[in-house]
């Protein structure tokens, strides 16, 4: 039988609960998920990519059909090399959707035998970015229902500030 194999890449920089909420979903309807982090980014990431790595790992054990990765180049030849039919991407609103739109016609131009396929997170995710988790943390804003209890933790030992109750 075939198995349905799709990736989801990204910068995860920090990993949020949306990108959690986005992964369980992504869990139900393909066989396997491939969350892949994006190795050479042009962004200057917060976190390494084996820290990113590792967050991940932490929050994703418990699903038995997700594994963590990182990669570099193409995801077009990185998904060819996993045997993954599909790309998985979250569309929070119609703000995301001329850069998503962007990247699928593009990466359908250099594959077209890979589909895209958006998901929307949880209403309650719908305006978290990692991005925004960075500075609120970076502000000693409070982070509860937005990240992992261990990667906000994480972010305020990074950046050297004390969390701030939420009011
Ligand atoms: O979380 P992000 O930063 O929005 O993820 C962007 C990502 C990693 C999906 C994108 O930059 C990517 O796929 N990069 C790999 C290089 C590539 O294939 N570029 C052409 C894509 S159109």
């Amino acid at each position: 039988m075939k198995r349905v194999i799709a990736i989801y890449p990204g910068t995860f920089d920090p990993p949020t609960n949306g990108h959690l909420d986005l992964i369980l979903r992504g869990a139900k309807i393909f066989d396997e998920l491939v969350v892949a982090i994006l190795r050479n980014s042009e962004k200057s990431p917060l976190f390494t990519v084996d820290e990113r790595l590792e967050m991940l790992r932490e929050c994703t054990s418990q699903w038995e059909n997700v594994r963590v990765e990182s990669f570099d180049g193409l995801l077009v030849d990185y998904a060819r090399e996993r045997g993954a039919s599909a790309v998985l991407r979250g569309i929070r609103a119609v703000s995301d959707y001329e850069y998503e739109l962007q990247m699928a016609w593009m990466n359908r131009k250099l594959d077209s035998t890979l589909e895209t396929v958006f998901m929307m997170p949880a209403g309650a995710y719908s305006y978290l970015s990692s991005k925004l988790v960075r500075e609120i943390a970076s502000l000693g804003g409070a982070l509860t229902g937005l990240v992992p209890a261990h990667i906000d933790a994480q972010l305020r030992a990074r950046l050297g500030v004390a969390p701030m109750a939420p009011k």
